[in-house]
């Protein structure tokens, strides 16, 4: 077969092959998927408009025990101790709780500060890339979904060239006599799925579970329809990211409609439960003190 007559019947038999594609449906539909992940998080677009414009409406609450803090609340400030990055502070000891919750939005050469003495840090990226290296310059580059653990007084700094936005978590360490906790970076997807009796969601914990380490994150997915079978009263308290998808939160007796992006702080022994709604997954990030005596 000369050359010219194969690539033709070449190219006819690859738009068999593309067509078969497109009639599988996988195709034709406009696509999201190429979105960055966790796109929602800084650009919830399911708000409805005509809300967010409405004069005095939020969705956020703040209550006794539980709070919710929602896109069109946040406020940025200059982080002190950083460089070129506004924070804006989500959960503080201020509402009750132990541990700090804030969004970093770093610009184009921006470093972190560091965290006050004895105080640990959890970084989380959901926009962008940083560096996080420790004193003597050696580093590691996190994408979105990458994470980091810096124990206390451990001499790091975050650094970006671009924009990026981190969920960051710091608390006072709850030393115990002869354990210390270590710097680590990971990511979400590297981590295992582990078991989750009388559930149905699928849990990842992002921090090791052993002694040292006085809290965890926990990465939690629901499929449309699914929901938590506990209706959990405990003593530990939650600082929650609702990464992807849309749902019902029930926090005490109030029942609110969540979407990503939205932060959640939970006071120990609030009724908590959530539902998954919508047509995609929910993803949440949830900060939980762990493997300490509460007395
Ligand atoms: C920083 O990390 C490098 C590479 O792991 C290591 O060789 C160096 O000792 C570390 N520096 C400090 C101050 O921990």
């Amino acid at each position: 077969m000369q050359t010219p007559q194969l690539v033709l019947l070449l190219s006819v038999a690859l738009s068999f092959v593309k067509l078969g594609m497109t009639d599988g449906g996988f195709c034709s539909a406009p696509s999201i998927l190429d979105r960055p992940m966790y796109w929602k998080v800084t650009k919830p677009t399911l708000s409805p408009s005509h809300l967010q414009d409405l004069p005095g409406f939020t969705r956020s609450v703040y209550k006794r025990d539980h709070a919710l803090i929602t896109h069109e609340s946040h406020v940025f400030s200059p982080l002190p101790e950083w460089t070129n990055t506004l924070g804006a502070y989500l959960i503080t000891p201020a509402m009750g709780s132990h541990f700090v919750m804030y969004l970093a939005n770093m610009q184009e050469n921006s470093k972190s500060g560091l965290p006050p003495h004895d105080v640990e840090r959890f970084i989380f990226v959901v926009e962008g890339t940083v560096t996080v290296a420790n004193a003597s310059g050696f580093g590691s580059k996190l994408g979105v979904d990458s994470y980091a653990y810096l124990p206390p007084n451990y001499e790091h700094s975050l650094m970006s060239d671009g924009s990026a936005t981190l969920i960051v978590l710091e608390r006072r360490y709850a030393f115990l006599e002869n354990h210390n906790t270590e710097h680590f970076v990971g990511s979400t997807d590297k981590q295992p799925l582990l078991e989750t009796p009388g559930e149905v969601f699928q849990l990842r914990k992002l921090l090791p579970t052993s002694m040292p380490y006085d809290f965890n994150i926990h990465i939690m997915d629901f499929q449309p329809g699914e929901f938590l079978n506990v209706k959990e009263v405990h003593y530990n308290q939650h600082g929650l990211l609702l990464l992807e998808g849309q749902g019902i939160y029930r926090l005490g007796d109030s029942w609110y409609p969540v979407q990503a992006g939205d932060v959640i702080w939970m006071a120990p022994f609030v009724p908590q439960w959530y539902a998954a709604l919508g047509k995609t997954r929910s993803r949440y990030m949830i900060y939980k003190d762990v493997n300490r005596n509460p007395l």
